[in-house]
């Protein structure tokens, strides 16, 4: 990776400064929730209504990074409150799924790393047993959701798998057991076969025969449709093969993360605001901030990963990410969260919106350009 010049330096540290500015009265007034977005500018807690949601853990992940950069110890209280909290979760096995990663690697498996503390241990591994169990032998993938809502789902599996998989690889490292990393690599085998497509774009689910593990179909998802490309499912590959290749050293996950990334630049707007999905028509103006931030993220990780060629991912996430600072952060304190035009989906109706986990990959991904952020994921 090149240098960072001194203009993109200076940029950095003012906006981690802008960061802890807000984010300490933020968390101040917010202590005890978990949340995912706001309302009228004010955070919801999640702790209170729905403790299995799936992005309960990017409150502690934000806290444990907002720890790093400041030393304060007002956001590792924060951070271990969510993860005392999620103790709940692990009673209800209907709301443990694949998202046990996005849920316990940014709560106990870092908190373990970094204080040894054996109840983190104990819960980290719970997670990793459930995850482990979901695996599906006739087809080599990880099962994703529940059968909610009495929809059948026992064969699906979902891009955004692959940034559950260092929870299992993660198992394999501490417990010296190969088993959960066997699973991880097979779920990433399958993945890169069924769900990238030769130009780059990807499925967001795939559903294969629960018992013979054949592939039946591929389902737009969250996505504009079939075979369209969502955007924070794009996102989800670039930087879920990039940590498969961190993790197992094999290049074929390097060179898929890669030919993610170069379909992702090569359909990223002169804006560089992000679309919800780079086939929606193009008439509409939906956008999705997180897939901006989270794409950053991965352009970063990939370009660290790189020993030559990762200069254009290094510039696209640069890009990225200032044009989040400029135009879609909120960085007074008359709102608690930071970035806007977030969506949940394509077709529901949950667009225009905050949500927890863009605050927490832009936080990440301009730490990891400052050389200084936990390594979470
Ligand atoms: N993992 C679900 C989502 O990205 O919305």
């Amino acid at each position: 990776m090149r240098n960072l010049t001194g203009e993109e330096q200076q940029w950095v540290r003012d906006v981690l400064k802008k960061i802890e500015d807000k984010m300490v009265p933020v968390t101040q007034r917010n202590l005890d929730k978990i949340p995912y977005t706001t309302k009228d500018g004010k955070f919801d807690d999640k702790s209170a209504s729905e403790i299995t949601w799936w992005t309960n853990g990017f409150w502690g992940g934000e806290m444990w990074q907002l720890f790093k950069l400041t030393g304060n110890e007002m956001f590792r209280q924060q951070a271990i409150e969510v993860e005392d909290k999620l103790d709940a979760n692990l009673m209800i096995t209907e709301g443990l799924d694949h998202d046990n990663g996005f849920k316990w690697l940014p709560t106990s498996v870092i908190r373990y790393k970094l204080e040894k503390e054996p109840k983190s241990l104990n819960r980290a591994m719970l997670a990793a047993g459930n995850m482990a169990g979901r695996f599906n032998m006739a087809g080599n993938f990880i099962r994703a959701w529940n059968n909610w809502d009495n929809v059948d789902r026992r064969g699906y599996a979902i891009i955004d798998c692959m940034m559950n998989l260092p929870l299992l690889y993660w198992a394999s490292e501490e417990t010296t057991d190969p088993r959960f990393k066997m699973m991880a690599v097979a779920h990433a085998d399958t993945a890169m076969r069924d769900f990238v497509r030769e130009d780059g774009s990807v499925n967001h689910i795939v559903v294969y025969d629960p018992e013979t593990g054949k592939m039946k179909e591929s389902l737009g998802g969250q996505g504009y449709g079939v075979g369209s490309s969502w955007t924070r499912g794009q996102s989800w590959g670039i930087y879920g093969f990039a940590l498969s290749y961190r993790y197992t050293g094999d290049k074929k996950y390097l060179e898929t993360s890669k030919k993610i990334a170069d379909y992702v630049i090569s359909e990223l707007p002169d804006s560089y605001l992000v679309p919800i999905d780079y086939r929606q028509p193009k008439d509409v103006d939906l956008e999705d901030s997180t897939a901006a931030a989270i794409t950053a993220s991965g352009l970063i990780e990939l370009s660290f990963l790189l020993d030559e060629g990762g200069d254009k991912y290094l510039d696209a996430a640069i890009k990225l990410l200032k044009t989040l600072d400029e135009k879609r952060i909120s960085w007074g304190l008359d709102t608690d969260n930071l970035l806007n035009n977030c969506a949940v989906d394509y077709h529901g109706d949950g667009h225009n919106m905050s949500i927890i986990y863009g605050d927490y990959y832009f936080i990440e991904a301009v730490m990891k350009l400052a050389g200084n952020a936990l390594c979470i994921f």
